[in-house]
């Protein structure tokens, strides 16, 4: 029976993301009132997530979909896997197409380095090792909200660009993170700025769009060493503990992350041990 919007509860993870959606079984469509307050609580808690799911990986397509078209790896940039990857991938130390490994991940927004980075991914945790493995998500609109005044002033109107790491520059990056079948590209690719300060689409908010894993250089200001200098204080102030949910996985999870206004990072795990999630990523729109 497909569950109804009387059984729905949004339950707030109390932290500065997140809220379980609790009462609806992801097996088969709800009525689309149930999925509308779904992208509500989406739009409001940034991430959101439902225990004990039991789902193929075509019903985590469906699901995906009901927040946008999947995301196309562009033929023409190298991206996480390669161009030709399947739109379920695995992120996983040990199974064949497994990507990110297990070691820590620092802060990041996912592709950021594209010029269309994605709206958000979902991941469905299908095996987990006892300890570690933990991902955490950060609240980039907080992190906009609390700078001062004169960094604010300072930030709106410049860019920054993200290494792509499966580039000849960055190769070294770049093989800790893809898993063994990582598709490297021949040459550097151009890079991508986008603004820092970042209006979300949806809500018409502003965050701000540094990560400490991928940023590289901030663009539009002349004074290199200041530039250098900004974006350091940047990464410390998105990756302040404050700002950060920390996810204990259950297998189970289905999660959903929206990666136009948070960052996630993950704690490293035993190599000996076995991680699996199935990854869905979501097209997005270009940043403003
Ligand atoms: C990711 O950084 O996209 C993956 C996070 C995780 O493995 O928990």
């Amino acid at each position: 029976m497909a569950s109804t919007i009387s059984e729905m509860k949004v339950v707030p993870t109390g932290g500065p993301v997140g809220a379980e959606i609790q009462g609806v079984d992801l097996r088969e469509d709800p009525p689309g009132e149930v999925v509308f307050a779904i992208l509500q609580a989406f739009t409001e808690h940034l991430v959101v997530f439902f225990r004990d799911q039991e789902l193929s990986q075509d019903r985590l397509l469906d699901i995906a979909q009901w927040f946008g078209p999947f995301n196309v790896p562009p033929k023409d940039l190298p991206v996480l896997g390669d161009e030709n990857q399947p739109p379920v991938v695995p992120v996983s130390n040990y199974v064949e197409g497994g990507m990110l490994g297990n070691r820590e991940l620092e802060a990041h927004s996912d592709m950021s380095y594209l010029p269309v980075p994605l709206l958000g991914a979902m991941m469905y945790a299908v095996e987990l090792p006892p300890v570690g493995g933990d991902t955490s998500f950060s609240n980039l609109y907080q992190a906009y909200g609390e700078l001062d005044e004169e960094t604010r002033a300072l930030v709106a109107g410049l860019k920054v660009w993200s290494y792509n790491p499966y580039t000849p520059r960055f190769a070294d990056r770049g093989a800790e993170l893809g898993g063994a079948t990582q598709k490297f590209a021949e040459e550097d690719p151009p890079v991508f700025p986008h603004p820092i300060v970042r209006t979300h689409p949806v809500s018409g908010r502003k965050s701000l769009y540094v990560g400490g894993l991928l940023c590289e250089e901030i663009v539009g200001l002349d004074d290199k060493e200041q530039a250098a200098t900004l974006l350091e204080r940047l990464k410390a102030h998105v990756d302040q503990e404050h700002l950060y949910y920390t996810h204990q996985w259950r297998t189970g999870d289905l999660l959903i992350w929206d990666n136009r206004c948070t960052n996630h990072k993950r704690t490293a795990f035993d190599n000996s041990l076995r991680r699996l999630m199935y990854r869905v990523q979501i097209a997005g729109t270009r940043p403003f």
